[in-house]
């Protein structure tokens, strides 16, 4: 059935109730957003691997709405999960302009991490890749308005964004860029475009071995972390870096200059750190383990001289990231040098993947019933 997107009145009440789902996987930064301007404008470019296995798998069920108002029930690991379903209600006002239709619907909406939820792994971005493409399907099912699979990606893309940042990165396979770039051609502030510059394949087949070193909340949360760059001093300084890292790491990448490639992942996640360290208020997020696993593996390069580094997020945990020519020697570097003395070690391997899939949806769930 098609609907007229423009009538907002008629549209939905003849439908019967339907669903969507789709994975989405989550990214790791080369090159990190940290700072930003409203709605969610980057006050940087930035780069990132989208990772394999570490994704959420979203189902949303909808039928014409009941009430006067449209109903949404949020459920986490098939647990009925009131906070995200108000953020998700407050999400979905914000973007009733662009998709006058949800206003009309009641929803029921499942989602799933395929990583432990004490990995301490954000799932905002894989959580509203999913989200965001859940409503782009509906709109493709219902409304026919696009005419071509760039088109529904990026619209996707724009959408996640508006939810949280870094997941406008995690609707493409590969190396995804998101804000305007020099070295990205096609780039946007508002939706991630996927690298097409043909890079070596090395960095293809990256692996990201995810050390946990505490699976706690976050101390600081993004939008706060965001917010102090503000008045963060160097700010200015930091956001040119960024651009200039771009420029840097596309290049080596396409060169295969590992060397280079490692020196600005490192001192990318060192900087982001360093920003969060002369914020006012001022935050450290490393553990002293952190900096332990970090000094081994300056000394394990420096001895083999393996191409493999770090990167962190705005939290503790370590991402050893790595080509899969060289896994067995990292293996072996942890087995010896990191699980020692580490009685609770724990840590996710995952890799680079290829984006976000359409799913076959599971037993309907009645809305409303
Ligand atoms: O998308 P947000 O608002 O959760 O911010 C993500 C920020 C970093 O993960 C630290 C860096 C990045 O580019 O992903």
């Amino acid at each position: 059935m098609q609907l007229d997107y423009n009538n907002k009145d008629l549209i939905f009440s003849d439908i019967p109730e339907d669903s969507v789902k789709w994975s989405a996987p989550s990214n790791i930064a080369l090159v990190k957003y940290w700072g930003k301007f409203p709605i969610q404008i980057p006050a940087n470019p930035s780069i990132s691997f989208t990772l394999s296995s570490s994704k959420t798998e979203t189902e949303m069920s909808f039928a014409p709405k009941k009430g006067n108002k449209s109903q949404i029930d949020f459920y986490l690991e098939k647990e009925l999960n009131l906070k995200f379903g108000e953020k998700i209600g407050a999400f979905f006002e914000q973007i009733a302009p662009i998709f006058p239709f949800l206003a009309q619907l009641d929803f029921e909406i499942y989602s799933h991490n395929t990583f432990p939820h004490s990995a301490g792994i954000a799932s905002s971005a894989s959580g509203m890749a999913a989200l965001a493409l859940c409503i782009c399907e509906i709109e493709n099912k219902y409304f026919n308005s696009f005419s071509n699979e760039e088109e529904f990606y990026k619209k996707a893309s724009y959408v996640a964004r508006i939810g949280s940042g870094s997941a406008c990165r995690s609707l493409y396979g590969g190396l995804v860029n998101w804000g305007n770039s020099v070295a990205v051609e096609g780039s946007s502030d508002e939706f991630g475009t996927m690298l097409k510059t043909p890079i070596h394949p090395d960095f293809y087949t990256y692996q990201d071995k995810i050390l946990i070193v505490d699976a706690g909340q976050k101390k600081v949360s993004s939008r706060v972390g965001h917010g102090l760059m503000n008045t963060n001093p160097f700010a200015q300084q930091r956001f040119q870096q960024a651009r200039e890292n771009m420029q840097i790491i596309v290049k080596a990448m396409q060169e295969n200059d590992q060397a280079t490639f490692i020196k600005t992942v490192e001192s990318e996640a060192l900087t982001l750190h360093a920003m969060m360290m002369c914020s006012d208020p001022y935050f450290l997020l490393m553990k002293p383990r952190t900096l332990e696993i970090i000094e081994k593996l300056f000394n394990f390069r420096e001895k083999t001289g393996l191409d493999v580094c770090f990167t962190l997020d705005a939290g503790p945990n370590i991402h050893l990231l790595y080509p899969k020519r060289i896994e067995n020697e990292v293996n072996e570097f942890i087995e010896k040098e990191v699980k020692a003395n580490w009685p609770e070690f724990y840590a996710i391997q995952d890799e680079v993947g290829k984006g976000p899939m359409k799913m076959h949806t599971e037993t309907k769930k009645v809305v409303n019933s």
